[in-house]
């Protein structure tokens, strides 16, 4: 039987999206049921971006259209943008897992529960999905309506060779920007009456807490291995990879809630001019 890392890297290619969420669930039981050991994987054999349905038209980030949440082609337009996010999420737990496990910034003692973590998340990622998908064919949609962009995926890449670069991009900035944009967004579908959509998104929202705090907690345990101060090397970081990713408004509290204090991103000041077309939309 195939281990663990050489299970999430085939996840990983697997182009179909209800295949991929549903395999990514199964393996995370055989884990938890300790039925799937860890095995050895060359990060190398990872590949370059995660497989993706035929189906998908893929458009340039600026293109993906704009549509007001009161109406329901806005629902429809931002459910469908939270359900790739979701997928490119398993994408990223599960390359968060294939490529680091192994990473010399851990120590052995960690690794199991590095594993572990990263797995919950790419579970939680996956049953996102799906919730996602199954309010957008209610709404009478369905994921591949709509064109997506690689931003997320691509964002995250740049950091492969950096494990704590990884945790402060992945987790730390991007996962704690849904943090800040997902209230307002739950207050909007409820004003416009859609309360299925905005119980799905309180869902996720408070385990996206878990999914940060968990970025967090490796992030600074990295950073003690390496001898770094954890919230000066997470500006380092940012500055280097994704400096236009990291702006207000902030929601502090959920934050807060996740570990990540005012600590790590007060006082930053990015180059705007430098990295303004980045192309990662959120709102
Ligand atoms: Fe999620
Ligand atoms: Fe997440």
């Amino acid at each position: 039987m195939p281990d663990l890392l050489h299970r999430a890297e085939a996840i990983l290619r697997e182009c179909d999206p209800e295949q991929k969420a549903l395999q990514t669930r199964i393996l995370a039981e055989k884990w938890q049921n300790s039925t799937i050991r860890l095995g050895k994987q060359d990060a190398h054999h990872l590949p370059e971006t995660p497989g993706r349905p035929e189906y998908l038209q893929t458009v340039m980030p600026g293109a993906v259209p704009r549509r007001r949440i009161g109406t329901p082609e806005g629902r429809i337009a931002l459910l469908h943008a939270i359900a790739h996010i979701e997928l490119n999420a398993i994408d990223l737990a599960l390359d968060m897992l294939a490529r680091f496990s192994l990473d010399p910034a851990l120590t052995e003692k960690d690794r199991p529960s590095f594993v572990t973590d990263w797995l919950e998340v790419a579970d939680d990622e996956a049953r996102h999905f799906t919730m996602i998908t199954k309010r957008l064919m209610q709404l009478g949609s369905h994921y591949g309506a709509l064109g997506v962009h690689q931003g997320l995926w691509e964002a995250a890449h740049n950091t492969r060779n950096d494990l704590a670069a990884r945790l402060a991009i992945a987790p730390m900035l991007l996962e704690a920007r849904g943090l800040d944009v997902t209230p307002p967004m739950i207050e909007k579908l409820e004003r416009a009456g859609d309360e299925k959509s905005a119980a799905v998104l309180k869902v996720i929202f408070e385990e996206e807490i878990g999914h940060v705090a968990k970025g967090v907690r490796w992030f600074n345990a990295v950073c003690e291995t390496k001898g770094e101060t954890p919230q000066r090397h997470f500006q380092t970081l940012v500055k280097r990879y994704l400096p236009a990713g990291l702006r207000p408004p902030f929601n502090h509290e959920a934050r807060e809630r996740a570990g990540l204090s005012r600590l790590y991103y007060q006082n930053f000041s990015p180059d705007w001019g430098i990295y303004k077309n980045f192309g990662i939309k959120w709102d």
